[in-house]
This record gives structure tokens, sequence and C-alpha cells, in this order.
């Protein structure tokens, strides 16, 4: 497909302006207006950055260099960096020329020379023969329960490859994080204009989205079918199993639920990880803006930990369990680590309390060599946490029935990162994995098991781990095992606030954190880390770009989803380039050895108000990524449109999963 960039009169942006790189729209329907509201985070846990920088002068830290601990200002995107040609050979089949950065306001894909794109499926695409097709002007309830839900983030293709007949075939599992009510409908400002028939369309837009695909060879654009036998919805109506160590504890039994193990829905699926024994695991996130917590009380503060509060989108007027002063446990049963068999349809997915109940951004698995299944995991608030998972039991191959037991038991950590001083002119230091849940036993003083896993907030609260500028995708390198952290951006970091790993206060741009587990052993107690990324416009002297030329390199700001090629380059997409250096989110490639290490260049972009997730590289003739709520930019509604994604001639933006190929 050729699209040509077409460039839209943006609306007018609110009063206010939104802090976080992003549309104030897409903070309210996203993160539950998360950006404006306090930090949950109120515990005074201390800064470590308080002792590493002591004695410390700002004209020191400024000689640092790349970690210049400095409050920085937004710096205006005046110099979009011109594409350049790689100055090294391809190696390994990586090679590409870089875009060059798309401005904000352009609706279109915008991909490599010698590539190019198509959609493989899209919000309200028919994933049952039953199922009508998309019509944005009838939408139902019936028909979206059995339609692509909405806005995705993680991405995966299970058991795809080549076919010996010429035809590969495939399973694509994405999420559907969140809706956008007022693009999804015409004349919506607000819940209260929602009809109970919208109400329950946006509930069943919500969950995942399980598609058989296939394509010609291992060159084809991946399509989906309609008529696929593992075809599947999950979405706020559909039962889940809840698992683990404090499945069916008082605090999780409702009224309509007496066991405390089942659960009706899954909810603000972000991102996510693929495990060996062939699963797919989903990070419930913001699923504190789903309820209603006006008259709740709240005496020890565990509704406010979570960002619960009297907002919500108006759920409740359709389905009681999410007004919290009725129900006050429905709340507890989300926030969860989800494990769903993509090939088992009518296995209810499960929720593993044994993970921890936060906002989570996502899971992603790596074995050890004796077997110990470890995931680490990021709670995507500012100033919370990161986190590690290590099973109880182990691993066994081929034996799915056993495996999918190992996320029910294990040992849950929190990070704690210490930073060796800014005089060596690099991020970095050494960490410990602070235990919460260890041999079954709650290390977290006058708290149980239960309560350290449905409250985990509160209980790390408790052992001092380091605040970190929200942690996004935290994933293991296939390749060498060493982990890789987004830490997306955090403008509520005060210069009292700075340490080593979050060096910057007012931090519009985030960076990307690594970490190596000692002995280079997932089940380690200690870890050294650095920071290989501090984002934003490299004419920006608190940038640092791995060491590399930054005249040479895209500019990236807002880093996400991290994923991996299978030479274990890092990929990187971008969530709020548009307000922070001006351009429109995409995909990075950022090589992480070699002399290439460091130079971080634009593969993709994604249109108008869209943010880039689920990036998925099978090879470089092979990249999948979600288009996450394409035209969504402050103002725009069904009758101002502001992007026309996928453009196939629908009127309206529907976001959705593509396929760029090469050739
Ligand atoms: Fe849904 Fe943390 O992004
Ligand atoms: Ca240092
Ligand atoms: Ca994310
Ligand atoms: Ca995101």
């Amino acid at each position: 497909m050729t699209i040509t960039p077409s460039r839209r009169s943006l609306p007018l942006l609110p009063a206010r302006s939104h802090p976080g790189g992003r549309s104030a729209m897409t903070c309210h329907y996203r993160c539950g207006d998360a950006c404006f509201q306090e930090v949950p985070n109120t515990s005074d846990n201390r800064y470590f950055g308080d002792v590493v920088t002591q004695g410390l002068s700002r004209r020191t830290m400024l000689q640092a260099g790349g970690v210049a601990a400095v409050a920085v200002g937004l710096t205006a995107y005046a110099r979009p960096a011109a594409a350049k040609a790689p100055p090294w050979a391809p190696r390994d089949g990586v090679a590409f020329t870089p875009i060059a950065p798309t401005p904000a306001d352009v609706d279109a894909v915008v991909v490599p020379r010698g590539y190019r794109w198509s959609p493989i499926i899209s919000w309200g695409d028919p994933i049952s023969p039953a199922a009508p097709d998309f019509d944005f002007d009838n939408q139902s309830f019936a028909a979206q329960k059995m339609q692509a839900g909405y806005n995705s983030d993680y991405v995966t293709v299970l058991r795809g490859g080549s076919g010996n007949n010429g035809i590969s075939k495939g399973v694509l599992v994405f999420n559907n994080e969140y809706t956008n009510d007022e693009l999804m409908f015409p004349g919506i400002q607000s819940a209260e204009d929602l009809s109970h028939e919208q109400l329950r369309i946006i509930m069943a837009a919500h969950g995942m989205t399980v598609v058989e695909v296939k394509r010609k060879g291992s060159k084809g654009a991946w399509r989906y079918l309609q008529d696929g036998a593992r075809n599947r919805r999950v979405h706020t109506f559909t039962e889940l199993v809840v698992d683990g160590p404090a499945a069916g504890s008082p605090a999780l039994r409702t009224s309509a639920d007496a066991t405390g193990r089942s659960v009706l829905g899954t909810l603000n699926n972000c991102s996510g990880g693929d495990t060996p024994w062939g699963t797919v695991l989903s990070g419930e996130e913001n699923f504190n803006q789903y309820f209603n917590a006006t008259g709740a009380p709240d005496p020890d503060g565990l509704l406010a930990r979570y960002g619960i509060t009297s907002g919500g989108r108006g759920w409740e007027r359709v389905d009681e369990r999410f007004l919290v002063a009725g129900e006050p446990n429905e709340v507890n049963r989300f926030g969860w680590i989800v494990e769903l068999d993509p090939d088992d349809p009518t296995a209810p997915p499960v929720k593993h309390t044994a993970m921890g109940r936060f906002k989570h951004e996502g899971a992603t698995i790596r074995v050890d060599d004796d077997n110990h299944v470890v995931a680490y995991m990021g709670d995507d608030e500012r100033f919370d946490y990161m986190y590690k998972f290590v099973s109880s039991r182990r691993y066994r191959k081929g034996d799915t029935a056993y495996n999918k037991t190992l996320l029910s038991a294990g040992d849950l950590y929190v990070a704690r990162f210490t930073g060796d001083g800014f005089e060596d002119g690099v991020s970095d230091g050494t960490g410990q994995w602070l235990p919460l849940v260890k041999g079954g036993r709650s290390m977290v003083p006058g708290m149980s098991v239960a309560e350290v896993l449905i409250w985990t907030r509160l209980a790390a609260d408790a052992v001092g781990p380091t605040k970190m500028d929200r942690p996004e995708d935290v994933q293991p390198n296939p390749v060498t095992g060493k982990v890789y952290a987004a830490l997306t951006n955090n403008t509520r970091r005060l210069p009292s606030q700075i340490d080593e790993p979050n060096p910057r206060a007012d931090n519009k741009f985030g960076q990307i954190l690594e970490l190596t587990e000692d002995g280079n052993d997932p089940t380690s107690m200690s870890f050294s880390w650095q920071l290989v990324l501090i984002a934003g416009n490299p004419d920006d002297p608190s940038t640092y770009y791995y060491g590399y030329d930054k005249s040479q390199v895209s500019p990236i700001s807002c880093p996400d989803n991290v994923a991996f090629d299978p030479q274990g380059n890092l990929w990187i997409s971008t969530d709020g380039q548009p307000g922070t250096i001006g351009t429109c989110d995409g995909l990075f490639l950022m090589p992480l050895t070699g002399p290439d290490k460091g130079y971080v260049q634009q593969f993709l972009s994604v249109p108008v108000g869209a943010e880039c997730c689920g990036p998925v590289i099978e090879n470089m003739d092979s990249v999948l990524v979600a288009v996450q709520h394409p035209g969504e930019v402050d103002g725009a509604s069904p009758s101002n449109v502001v992007s026309t994604f996928p453009y196939l001639g629908d009127r309206q933006p529907r976001p959705g999963v593509i396929h760029v190929t090469r050739g």
C-alpha cells in the first residue's frame, strides 16, 4: 500500500496544557487523567539520589555530560534531523535507510524506502463467521463482542514461520487497552452522554483479541482469517479465573462471586509477553479509571495508592460492580497479570495473584539454567517501581498443562537501584532485588502474603525500592539476557528527587535502563545497571545516546515498548513525541553492541495523534506494530476527523495492527 502523507488542520488545544507529551484526550481515556492527578506514591521511601549526589556541585553534575542531572525545559523541536544512510555495512540482515522525523500533524504511516505496509486487522473487523462487517454508524454490543477490540498495545504472532505448502500460518494475539468514547460515537462529550448500549459496546471493545493469520511463504503480508478456529474475543464480560496465593481470599470475594476465584473481564490490557510454553501474558494497567469510588471509605489509603477516585467512565450505570461503595472488593480483582492460552479458546484466561497487583505494564519471561521462570514487570506510574517474579516450579519443555501452573507460585521482588556517582560520566551503579514474598512467606512486617499480593504497592513502599520515572516495558534480551526497561517520562520529578537511574527533573523525554543480573543469572538477588539512552532532542545537552555521535541519530522521546530482533538489537516504540519533540511517534532501532552501539535510527512513524505499540521484529523483512489511538488529538471528533487510518475508505480512524514488509 502506498499512502500519500496528508497534513491536517489540528483542532485548537484546550486551555490546560498536557504535561506528558500527549493529548489531554489520550490522558483522559488511556490513563484516567493520571497526569493531572496527585502522585499516588506518597511514601517517605527516600530518594537514593540524595545519597549519591551528596557533595556534588551542580557544576560537577553538568560536567558529567550525558548524565547532566539538571532540570531541563522543553526544547523546541526546530531541526528535524536529515535522514542519513547508515554509515555501516548491512550486518545480519539489519539495515535500512532511516526515515526522517515526521512532523506531528501528518496523517500517514511512513516506512523506509523499499518497505511497504498493510493493515492486518482493525477495530471492528469481524472475527467470527456470524459477525457483521464494521459499520461505524450502526455499532452494537452484540456485534462488538464478535469484532476486533479497540486500541492495541501488545502484539504477538505465535507459531508463525514458513509453511511447506507455500502458506505460513500463525495466531495473532493483541490487547485492547482502552477506548476513546468521543471518537467511537458522535456527539459524546462526557460519560453522561453515553447510552447504555454504547457503554456496553465500549466494555466489549476492551480486553484481548485472538485471530488466526496466514501469509504466502515467509515474505507475504499477514492476513487474518474471519473463521479461524482459535479466533476469540476476551472482554469485560468474559469469565476469567483467579489463581495463586491470594485467590479466594476475603478481599477478592464479591456479591456475585463468593469464591473470590472467578472474575468477569480483564481491563486496560497494556503490554505483555510470550511464554516459552506458548501462552500470552497481559498486564492490567490503568484499571482504576473504570471504578467510581464516590462515597467509598478508604481509611487505610488502599484506594488512593492505586489512584481510584470518584471519577470513573460511567460504567457503573450499566454494571453496579464498578461502583466501589456498593461492591468494595471488585476493584481488587483488577490490576493483575493475565495468562491466555491461544490454543484453547474455551479455557478461561487466568489472573495470577502470585505476580502482585499494581498498574502492570506487562510481564516478560526469561528461563534460567535450572529452568526457573523469571518474569520482569513494571508498574507504570510516576514514582513507582520495577518488579521481578521467580517461579517455585521449574519449566518442563513440552508439558504445556504443567507449565501453565508456573506463574501460580513463586517469589516476588522489587528493585532498589544505587548509583555510583555522577563523576564517572555515566548513569550507572548496582542494585538489589528486595523480597516481598519469599518461600511462600511474607517478607513485609504486618502484612500477610495475600495482603502483599493484593496491595503490592503498599508492601513495596515499606521495603524502600527506587521510585522510577514510569516503568513501561521491562524485557530481557533473548540473545544476551540483559534486561531493558523503558522509563517513559516523569514531569513531576523535582530537582531534589534526581538520582542516577532517574537523572533529570521535569523529565519529559524518558530514558532506557539496562540491567545485568549478577552472574547473568535471572534469579540473582543483585545486579548492575546503566542508562543506555537518555532520550530527547539530540541538541539537548542532557541527552545521551549510549555514547554515539548525536549528530547522526534519529531524535527519540518517550520510549514505551521495547522489543528485540533475532540478532538482539533493541527496538523501541514511542508514546509522546508530538508533545515533546514535535514529531509523530514511531519505531526505532538501537544497536547495543559494536561500533553502532547507540546509533538510534527511525524505522517508521505512525499517524497524527497515534502512539506506536507492540513491535514484533520477526526479521528485517517482517515487522508488525499496533497503531494505537490514531487521530486522538484534542478537539477531534467524528465530525472533526483528524486521521482516517487505516485508509480503507473509512471516514473515521480505526486503531489496529499493521504489517510492514520489504520488497
Ligand atoms: Fe499503557 Fe504504560 O502504557
Ligand atoms: Ca555513575
Ligand atoms: Ca506502554
Ligand atoms: Ca503507551
